[in-house]
């Protein structure tokens, strides 16, 4: 029974606005970032796999959903839309409560701490189960990389065995593809078969690393990759226009609406990311003012270098061309631009090695914020006796990452990615609407326009999207709702019992 009461009493305990501004003025962080920077720090979190990879399958179609085609432009367009909502939500809470800790923070403040900590969990779809998707897109264009190399390597590096470089799920999609025993092809051990992505867990572990040793010169390194990862798509449209043929472009949707409506949900894990700026607040010089147009800029940019691409792509190559591990140095491949292809295939291992350090280091942060909070384990705030990093947390991501990488296709990762992102925007959205009813007189630098219709848009364009991907997609529509039951339980069996409000 006093579980009972305990339980009712804390679930919707909020977090206090003013207390919380008031911890972030103590914040030693220095207020250096202006609009350039916050542009240059979205672009640098959403511009990666989406672009780079997932837009084939986008165009294609996948294992469990139809693909876009030529109309991928459209779908591009409705995803944009679908985040447009909920970017303008965050703008009004990144500009009113300017602090870090995004969609949990505004979530703590708005609907209490059961909320707040399902909004933390989903996030974490979000970051390491996204970062799984990086991962394995990472080796796909490391693959592509290597082929560059085939007159000086040897052909067993170039052309490895399928289950060294694949998971389980890929490895018999390949073996289907080209008519290949996967029984004779995969080797098994009691029975199970073993496919083990080699590249892409190394890579995770080189980044695990150099998270504990701490990268001082991150700031740096992500403007160069976002200099360099902005060369490389606009070369792609610039060279690729010369390439497209209009008769690649008929039929334009031959999936119909559903296609373009599957290719919204799939290239939506593209556009992911934005919310990073929002993560920024605390060193932002005039986070009332920049912080919205960091948001919105991101986005409008991001979304006409899209549009882009996905004409520019389509038009290139026949759709069956298309290939789905490194569509956009492939395109240049079959075109005869065998340099810019390798060029592209450098860029782009670059950018998806940039994407996962920032989600690496944003997983590990939001673990961190949970166990402060104490939802999570406080032996996670451990702190390097040497470099002074949270090295506990750090290899518990690095963890979740290689070993979701073993039993997740790229495919599955993103999905769930895009759930949960999906869900956390519905939540922003939710959290605006009872904001502006419950704090109506506090200041608002910046406001959404058209309250309640635009976040009540949000809510049916994310939602709408998510449910009709739900009716096409089986393993990630019951992966989604099961992580979700997962986190109620783990508040219901132990969150709720620790005193963390007055
Ligand atoms: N938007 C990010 C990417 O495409 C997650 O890699």
């Amino acid at each position: 029974m006093n579980s009972l009461k305990l339980l009712a009493s804390n679930l919707l305990k909020k977090k206090n606005i003013n207390e919380i501004m008031q911890e972030a003025e103590k914040s030693e962080l220095k207020k250096t970032l202006t609009i350039f920077d916050l542009i240059v720090i979205g672009i640098g979190a959403v511009v990666g796999t989406g672009i780079f990879t997932i837009v084939g399958v986008a165009a294609v179609g996948g294992p469990e959903s139809v693909g876009a085609g030529p109309a991928l432009s459209i779908s591009m367009v409705v995803a944009a839309i679908a985040c447009i909502f909920s970017a303008l939500c965050y703008s009004e809470f990144a500009s009113m409560i300017p602090v870090a800790g995004s969609a949990y923070t505004y979530t703590y403040v708005t609907m209490g701490e059961f909320m707040a900590w399902i909004v933390g969990w989903i996030l974490m779809l979000e970051y390491a189960i996204g970062n799984i998707t990086v991962a394995s897109a990472w080796t796909g264009y490391f693959m592509e990389f290597l082929k560059g190399f085939s007159h000086i390597l040897p052909a067993w590096v170039v052309n490895p065995p399928i289950w060294l470089v694949n998971d389980f799920r890929t490895a018999s999609t390949i073996c289907a593809k080209q008519g290949l025993d996967f029984s004779t092809v995969v080797p098994h051990f009691m029975g199970v078969p073993i496919c083990i992505n080699v590249p892409a867990m190394i890579i995770v572990f080189v980044v695990t690393m150099l998270l504990i040793r701490g990268i001082q010169e991150s700031a740096k390194i992500a403007s160069i990759m976002v200099g360099l990862n902005l060369f490389i798509i606009t070369s792609f449209i610039l060279v690729g226009a010369f390439y497209v043929k209009p008769e690649n472009w008929v039929p334009f949707a031959p999936n119909g609406f559903e296609g373009v409506f599957m290719g919204a949900f799939i290239i939506f894990f593209a556009y992911i990311g934005f919310d990073a700026v929002s993560t920024t607040a605390e060193e932002t010089k005039n986070p009332q003012r920049d912080l919205p147009i960091g948001i919105m800029g991101t986005l409008l940019i991001c979304t006409i270098m899209y549009v882009c691409v996905a004409l520019v792509l389509t038009g290139m190559v026949p759709l069956d061309m298309i290939d789905v591990q490194a569509p956009i140095a492939n395109a240049m491949r079959v075109v005869g631009q065998n340099k810019l292809a390798g060029f592209i295939s450098v860029g782009a291992l670059c950018g998806l090695t940039c994407v996962l350090l920032v989600y690496q280091l944003g997983t590990t942060r939001i673990l961190y914020a949970m166990s402060r909070d104490k939802f999570l384990p406080s032996v996670l705030q451990k702190i390097h006796p040497k470099y002074k990093t949270p090295h506990v947390v750090t290899w518990l991501s690095g963890l979740i990452v290689i070993l979701g990488a073993l039993f997740m296709d790229l495919n599955i990762s993103a999905e769930l990615c895009n759930f949960g992102t999906f869900a956390s925007f519905i939540i922003v959205c939710v959290a605006i609407l009872i904001l502006r009813k419950t704090d109506p007189e506090k200041p608002r630098p910046f406001k959404v326009p058209f309250v309640p219709l635009f976040p009540i848009l949000g809510i049916l364009c994310c939602g709408g999207l998510m449910v009709y991907s739900m009716g096409s997609l089986k393993t990630s529509a019951v992966l989604f709702p099961v992580w979700v039951l997962c986190g109620v339980i783990i508040y219901m069996a132990y969150g709720y019992k620790k005193q963390r409000t007055k």
